[in-house]
């Protein structure tokens, strides 16, 4: 993890008090994303922890997961795969729920994404809490793929994302 990158990304996520409610301090990662030279070093960085062809399919997280998770699929040579709310997929999926601090969230993949033993890295911006990561684990896992581990952008430590996710490798770029 080199300084420069660390901070890189750093002085490009915005912090945005009280959204999308009170209390809750968002990470907003948009001006990163504008950036070029960030966003390509985001992508090389994710590419490079895993290393060319270790990857054979790339899924991401609905919405912003999608963002950094397709450039790196790219760049991988893998294909990709999106892990959505509920009712978006047309065809047949399996569906995970689970809890959110207020409600409960349904997500979902198409059974036929994978093919068995295929060796799966999930993408996403931010890992909070953890329960996105491990109910897309778990879907990924019903359909007979390999989970090779999740990489995000951003690691919240302080919500234990990572503990909850004893059995997955989990590559953060930054924790805060
Ligand atoms: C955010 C983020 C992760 C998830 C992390 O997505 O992009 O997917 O929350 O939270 P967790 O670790 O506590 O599960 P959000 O549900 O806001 O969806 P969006 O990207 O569509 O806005």
């Amino acid at each position: 993890r080199p300084v420069d990158l660390t901070q890189m990304i750093n002085d490009r996520i915005r912090d945005v008090p009280d959204y999308p409610k009170p209390g809750v301090m968002f990470k907003d990662i948009t001006p990163l994303l504008a950036d070029h030279t960030a966003f390509a070093a985001v992508v090389d960085a994710i590419v490079a922890h895993y290393g060319r062809g270790t990857i054979d399919k790339v899924a991401g997280i609905e919405a912003r997961g999608f963002i950094v998770a397709a450039p790196v699929a790219y760049h991988f040579g893998a294909g990709f795969v999106p892990i959505r709310k509920q009712g978006k997929l047309p065809s047949a999926t399996y569906a995970e729920n689970y809890d959110l601090e207020y409600g409960s969230e349904t997500i979902e993949v198409h059974k036929d994404a994978f093919a068995p033993g295929e060796q799966v890295l999930i993408v996403d911006d931010v890992l909070a809490t953890g329960g996105t990561a491990k109910a897309t684990a778990a879907l990924i896992g019903r359909t007979g793929a390999e989970v090779a581990g999740i990489s995000v952008l951003m690691e919240l430590g302080f919500l234990g994302g990572r503990d909850r996710l004893p059995d997955l490798d989990v590559h953060a770029l930054v924790t805060v």
